[in-house]
């Protein structure tokens, strides 16, 4: 990244799933303009869903009055077209946790991007040295890292990548705080911090249900009473999804070899019968329509 580096006025947002829609929502209410871009209509039409049902939440809890959450749907415009995003001078992606899948759309923005434009990934456990590899300019590639629900949680992780620029990563943080986060800085391994701690732990809880050590319930109840957790760990496997936690485990297998990374078997069957946790409407819990 050079002087030539805009200011970030416009956001794009590549992913309308539940973390893209999510990291919107932020930006929107942080009064920046953003576009969120999907493959067809129906993905948009989810998103534009949940961010009604989330804007509601909002107001009902006295977080945004009526008028506001009126302004922040204004802010954010969806498109299945790539070059409405040309003009972003951030782009995120919030794809699949598949790495074809995001090299891919990587490879679109570096056709489509202006030059100077700053290039995140909020994948949460791809190397970003990987992503960053179709761009010329990889100085500006960096993790944007969000948790979920993204309107809810306080934390980005700030991910440099081997080529990532100091510039970039104070524009990376300084966005981040712009849409009310607090950035921590990590380096580009695997897990990066919250998912390095928390994955093993998640997987424990899976394994300790498995082998019918104890219910879910018990086991969840223990976290969440025993420990003041807001949501056990069975809970939280079905509020992050199966199959986004499933890509985890593998990656971070496949980084550092050690046991406690490995999926449990259960994850693997219950991703392959579509059980992938709240937003199939089952997952170690069963979720109304
Ligand atoms: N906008 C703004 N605020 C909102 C909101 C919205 N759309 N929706 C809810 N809130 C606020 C509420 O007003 C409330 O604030 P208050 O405590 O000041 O009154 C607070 O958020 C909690 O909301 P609720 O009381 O309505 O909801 P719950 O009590 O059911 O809490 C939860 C839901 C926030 C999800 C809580 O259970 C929680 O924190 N769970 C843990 C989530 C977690 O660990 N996430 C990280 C996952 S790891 C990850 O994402 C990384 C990935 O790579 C795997």
């Amino acid at each position: 990244m050079s002087a030539q580096q805009p200011s970030i006025d416009l956001v794009g947002i590549v992913g309308a799933g539940f973390m893209g829609a999510g990291i919107a929502e932020s930006v929107a209410v942080a009064g920046l303009p953003v576009i969120l871009r999907d493959v067809d209509e129906a993905a948009l039409e989810r998103a534009r869903e949940a961010i009604e049902r989330s804007l509601h939440r909002a107001v009902q809890g006295g977080k945004q009055t009526s008028e506001d959450a009126a302004a922040i749907r204004e802010r954010i415009e969806t498109t299945t077209e790539w070059r409405a995003l040309r003009d972003a001078d951030l782009l995120i992606e919030a794809v699949p946790e598949v790495l074809e899948v995001k090299l891919e759309v990587m490879a679109q923005l570096e056709e489509i991007a202006d030059e100077w434009a700053l290039i995140a990934s909020n994948t949460s456990s791809i190397p970003i040295a990987q992503l960053a590899a179709p761009f010329s300019h990889r100085e500006r590639v960096v993790g944007l890292h969000f948790f979920s629900p993204v309107p809810v949680m306080k934390l980005v992780e700030v991910v440099r990548g081997l080529d990532t620029s100091e510039q970039t990563m104070k524009a990376a943080k300084a966005f981040a705080e712009r849409v009310g986060k607090r950035p921590i800085v990590t380096k580009d391994r695997s897990g990066f911090i919250v998912n390095m701690l928390l994955v093993p732990y998640l997987m424990a809880a899976v394994r300790m249900y498995e082998d019918g050590f104890s219910s879910r319930d018990d086991i969840d109840a223990g976290m969440q009473l025993g420990c003041g957790h807001p949501m056990g760990p069975l809970a939280l496997c079905d509020l992050i999804g199966l199959d986004v936690l499933y890509s985890v485990c593998n990656s971070l297998f496949e980084e550092f070899k050690r046991d406690e990374y490995a999926p449990p078997p259960l994850m693997k069957r219950m991703v392959a019968s579509g059980r992938l946790g709240r937003k199939s409407g089952q997952g170690f819990y069963d979720y109304d329509a």
